[in-house]
């Protein structure tokens, strides 16, 4: 989704805006901009694109000043173009704008200033603000009262950020729905729509709530809330290093952060698992056993990566702890009168924390009495700070777009989570914790074994590359994992990828199967196997070709299949999450040698700040 990016001090804010631009890039944009107030005026230089392009303009036009806004957009209203890229200005540039999200009333408020004399230029929502901006500060309010009576009238989702040319020392910020910082800098301070845009100068931020507005200039911060009162907000130190946010020596974000994961599984157990205690240290949770006991039901709602985790820990949460778990995508989940009340737990599962379906979700059931309890990685970020527990999943900065060390970081949080439950709710002895604290020790390991391997996958990608149709298939926890092995080829690849539960295939999907259509099959349950190998047959007899993914030692898919990838014996529990990172390798491959933009697959964004 977009990027914002502010500076205000005593530095060329230039520079400054297109390095934090350039931290923003994962999150997908189709344009870029920035415009930089120079003392009398403001300057702006825009460029449909990639961030070389707005690069290149500024050489041709240089903009000097010390206080600046800039912009990556992701098209939503208007096609990418140099016009609709933001900032948006006033028709005599004393307002200038950038914002992330949707004007829901655009349409109305544009009539209204078009009746007024104003005239737009672009087809976005945006330049709604700077006008409507522009015609309060006309009729005798100042900077800031002109702001507040903007927000008043538009309906939606936004983060704002904006300059206006009387006001040579001060940047306004402010947000709904949509997430914004400001980092603390000495003698100059800063503006983000995300942490990395900011870790090159400070660590020390404030998260701005909804329906807040920040004063900033080069030596103060000002937050206000709705009611115009100024609030006081901690301050938040940063603990990533900068080096989490780099792409360290690899070809890209995606690939290491897939070989990021042993190092997280082993930090997330050691953080939570107390062997001594026998229990997950739930910190900063308080979900006690009584209200566990109150709980008849349970929710697990989250998007994309996030929702196949879920259904992990829904499969889990039902065996293991007994206990009925609808899991539900959130942009469903919001609009079908969900079943909610006191007695419901609603686990929500989201890495950046900001997405907006998921966001508005975790709303609605707290205000039907629910119980929220969210899995987030992005620290201090919205559906952290609204829920009533977090737990988080400790896997440092996502940047490529496809979602990898998360997922496997969300589904382990989930296992820890259930046997957080079961343990409390007597389904699960001390020995069986144990024996999974065994397992759990033991993933790190095996997920280095399988990173080891690669070569495995990066060969398997060169043989199948071609393939046209790809079907995932799998029975169980493994189905899950087929499904989200599916979304990262189709995400990265761009190829056409389908998740069938094994079984379900022989009802309708298996017309598809002609010669050569690739089939990836999921073998890693014991009690499944021969079932999926039956099924294995049935789309070789159609003449697909199959890759198996199985237990090293058992040898049965020999002679069955064109490719086996072999992970290392494990639990029913833990083999999904390993058979899952060579899929993830798999993926990778593949779109490395099609040669797609792998960190930022087209049409997509990191952050999904919009329904
Ligand atoms: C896929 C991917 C997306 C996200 C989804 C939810 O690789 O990254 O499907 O998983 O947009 O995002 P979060 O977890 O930030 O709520």
């Amino acid at each position: 989704m977009c990027g914002i990016v502010g500076y205000i001090g005593k530095k060329q804010a230039t520079p400054i805006l297109m390095e934090g631009l350039s931290k923003l890039e994962y999150r997908g944009y189709d344009s870029a901009g920035v415009a930089v107030h120079h003392g009398d005026s403001i300057k702006m230089v825009k460029a449909q694109g990639k961030l070389v392009n707005l690069a290149k303009r500024l050489e041709e036009t240089p903009l000097s000043g010390t206080l600046g806004i800039g912009h990556t957009r992701w098209a939503t209203h208007g096609a990418p173009s140099d016009i609709n890229s933001h900032p948006h200005m006033s028709e005599d540039k004393m307002i200038a704008v950038v914002h992330n999200g949707i004007i829901e009333n655009y349409l109305e408020i544009k009539e209204e200033l078009e009746a007024k004399g104003y005239q737009f230029h672009s087809e976005t929502d945006t330049e709604t603000v700077a006008l409507l901006l522009d015609y309060y500060y006309k009729r005798g309010n100042d900077f800031l009262e002109s702001v507040f009576a903007v927000l008043e009238r538009i309906e939606g989702a936004y983060a704002l950020a904006i300059l206006c040319k009387d006001d040579p020392d001060t940047l306004i910020a402010a947000r709904k729905n949509c997430p914004l910082v400001i980092g603390q800098g000495e003698g100059e301070n800063f503006i983000a729509s995300d942490i990395p845009a900011l870790l090159h100068h400070t660590r020390d931020v404030y998260f701005l709530d909804d329906h807040e507005v920040a004063v900033v200039k080069a030596d103060s911060i000002t937050i206000y809330n709705e009611q115009k009162q100024t609030v006081e907000r901690d301050l938040f130190h940063v603990d990533w290093s900068v080096d989490a946010a780099e792409k360290g020596g690899y070809d890209h974000f995606m690939i290491k952060e897939i070989n990021e994961q042993p190092k997280i599984v082993q930090e997330l157990i050691a953080q939570r698992v107390d062997r001594e205690k026998g229990e997950i240290r739930m910190d900063g949770i308080s979900l006690t056993k009584a209200d566990l006991e109150k709980i008849d039901r349970i929710y697990v709602v989250a998007c994309g990566t996030a929702y196949h985790a879920g259904l992990y820990g829904k499969f889990l949460i039902e065996k293991i702890c007994r206990i009925p778990v609808v899991a539900d995508v959130a942009s469903e989940f919001r609009y079908k009168d969900p079943i909610l009340d006191e007695k419901t737990l609603v686990i929500v599962v989201s890495q950046s924390g900001e997405t907006a379906d998921t966001l508005e979700a975790l709303r609605i059931s707290k205000r039907h009495g629910a119980r929220v309890l969210a899995i987030v990685n992005a620290v201090g970020s919205s559906i952290a700070r609204e829920a009533d527990d977090v737990f988080y999943i400790l896997a440092g900065p996502e940047i490529s777009v496809a979602s990898t060390k998360a997922f496997t970081a969300q589904a382990l949080s989930m296992a820890l989570i259930c046997s957080h439950i079961a343990l409390m709710m007597g389904h699960m002895t001390k020995e069986e914790f144990m024996a999974l604290c065994d397992e759990w020790e033991a993933l790190p390991q095996k997920i280095s074994h399988v990173l080891q391997k690669s070569l495995v996958e990066e060969g398997l990608a060169k043989k199948y590359k071609q393939s046209k149709n790809v079907f995932y298939i799998g029975r169980g926890v493994d189905y899950f994992v087929s499904m989200e092995s599916s979304l990262k080829l189709k995400e990265i690849a761009y190829l056409h990828s389908e998740a069938y539960a094994a079984g379900e295939l022989k009802h309708g999907p298996i017309a598809m199967i002609e010669d050569s259509t690739l089939v990836i099959a999921l073998l890693t349950q014991e009690a499944l196997f021969e079932k999926t190998l039956s099924n294995i047959k049935e789309v070789k007899a159609r003449g697909a070709k199959v890759i198996a993914i199985t237990q090293k030692g058992n040898t049965t898919a020999e002679g069955e299949v064109e490719d086996i990838i072999y992970i290392p014996q494990s639990s029913w529990m833990t083999a999904p999450l390993l058979a899952n990172v060579t899929t993830q390798l798999f993926a990778y491959y593949v779109a490395k040698e099609l040669g797609t933009d792998i960190d930022q697959p087209r049409n997509l964004a990191k952050s999904v700040t919009v329904e």
